[in-house]
C-alpha cells in the first residue's frame, strides 16, 4: 500500500497518525489506530501524571504496536507527565502549545521520539536544531487550537525549510486528502477530527451526531483577541464568544467562560454550552466506522486517487 520513510522512523505501517486530543483520544482509540497499522496517540490535555500512566498501561495490554502520547506543553502537571513518559519509554510523544526543546535530550537517551505540532516555519526550524525527529505542520482547517496558517500553505513552505520529515494535520479526512498532503511534501497525515467518528472514540454520542450532521462552514474560531483561538462546532457558547469579542473583552472573560467546556462537550455531551472542538472537514464525515475501516477507506482512496492521476504506488 502507502509507504514513506515516516513509516520507518515510527515503526508503523501506514503514514496516518491520529491526532492526541485532549478529553477525545483516550487509550482506547488510540490502541484501534495502531492495531490497525497508524500510530494512535492518547491526548493527556491538561489531565495528570497517575491519569497518564493508567491510560499507558491500558493501551499496553491491547497493543504492541507503537503509540504515542500528545503532551500539552501548558499543562499544569506538565513536569510529572514528562517523567512519566520517559520511565514508561513511551516511544512516541507528540506536543501541542508550546515548544518541548527543554525535554528533547532526556526523552532521546529513553529511546523516545519527539514530534512537535507547530504553526510555523520558524518554530520548525528551531526546533529541527533542537533535535526533534519530525514536525506535525498544522493548518488552521484543523480542530481545537489553531495557528493562522492553513495546510495548503503551511506545509510546502515547511517541507523547503526543514531536512527532517513534515506530517501534514488539518483538513485532512480522506485518501484525497493523503495524496495532497504527500503532493505537498509531507511524509504522512495527522488526522483528528475523523477519528472523532471512530467506533472506538469514546466522546459523548450527542457530539458525534452533532459531527455527522454538520456542513462545510459549521465551525468558527473563537477567541482570537486572545491570542489562543480555537476552532469549534458552532453553537450557544461560540456565539457567546462572539459578544465577548465584538466588546473586546478582556482575557479573563474569555477564560472564564471557557473553563470546563471541552469536557463538558465530550464527556457530558453538552452540545449548546460545551466547546465542541471540531475541524473544518467534519462536514465531509458521514458515518461512524471502526478506526480500522476509516483506515482503510483512507489508502483505497488514495491508492485510487494516485492511479486517477497516473501516479505509480510503491
Ligand atoms: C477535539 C480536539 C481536541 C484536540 N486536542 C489536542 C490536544 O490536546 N493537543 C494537540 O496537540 N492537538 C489537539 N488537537 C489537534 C489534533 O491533534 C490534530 O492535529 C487536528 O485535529 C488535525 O486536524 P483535523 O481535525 O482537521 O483532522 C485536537 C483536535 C480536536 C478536534
Amino acid at each position: 500500500m502507502i509507504k514513506t520513510s515516516l513509516c520507518d522512523l515510527l515503526g508503523i505501517d501506514y503514514p496516518i497518525l491520529q491526532g492526541g486530543m485532549a478529553w477525545v483520544s483516550t487509550a482506547k482509540l488510540a490502541a484501534a489506530v495502531s492495531e490497525a497499522g497508524g500510530l494512535g496517540i492518547i491526548g493527556s490535555g491538561h489531565n495528570d501524571a497517575k491519569w497518564v500512566k493508567e491510560q499507558i498501561s491500558q493501551i499496553r495490554k491491547v497493543t504492541v504496536k507503537p503509540f504515542g502520547v500528545n503532551v500539552m506543553m501548558m499543562s499544569p502537571h506538565l513536569e510529572q507527565v514528562m517523567q512519566v513518559i520517559m520511565e514508561e519509554k513511551v516511544p512516541v510523544i507528540t506536543t501541542g502549545a508550546g515548544n518541548p526543546a527543554k525535554y528533547i535530550p532526556q526523552l532521546k537517551e529513553v529511546g523516545t521520539k519527539v514530534i512537535p505540532v507547530i504553526a510555523s516555519v520558524a518554530l520548525a526550524q528551531r526546533l529541527e536544531k533542537a533535535g526533534v525527529d519530525a514536525v506535525v505542520a498544522e493548518g488552521m482547517e484543523s480542530g481545537g487550537h489553531i495557528g493562522e496558517l492553513t495546510t495548503m500553505a503551511l506545509v510546502p513552505q515547511v517541507v523547503d525549510a526543514v531536512k527532517i520529515p513534515v506530517i501534514a494535520a488539518g483538513g485532512i479526512a480522506d485518501g484525497r486528502g493523503l495524496v495532497a498532503a504527500l503532493a505537498l511534501g509531507a511524509m504522512g497525515v495527522q488526522i483528528g477530527t475523523r477519528f472523532m467518528c471512530a467506533t472506538e472514540c469514546e466522546i459523548h454520542d450527542n457530539i458525534k451526531k452533532m459531527i455527522i450532521k454538520a456542513k462545510d462552514r459549521d465551525t468558527a474560531v473563537s477567541g482570537r483577541t486572545t491570542g489562543h483561538p480555537v476552532r469549534a462546532l458552532k453553537n450557544k457558547l461560540t456565539k457567546e464568544y462572539d459578544e465577548l469579542e465584538k466588546r473586546c473583552a478582556p482575557v479573563e472573560e474569555f477564560e472564564k467562560l471557557g473553563v470546563g467546556r471541552l469536557k463538558a462537550a465530550m464527556i457530558d455531551g453538552d452540545s449548546e454550552f460545551g466547546t465542541v472542538a471540531c475541524g473544518q472537514i467534519a462536514g465531509m464525515i458521514k458515518e461512524i466506522k471502526p478506526a480500522r475501516d476509516i483506515i482503510k477507506d483512507i489508502l483505497t482512496k488514495a491508492v485510487e486517487t494516485m492511479q486517477a492521476l497516473g501516479v505509480k504506488r510503491c
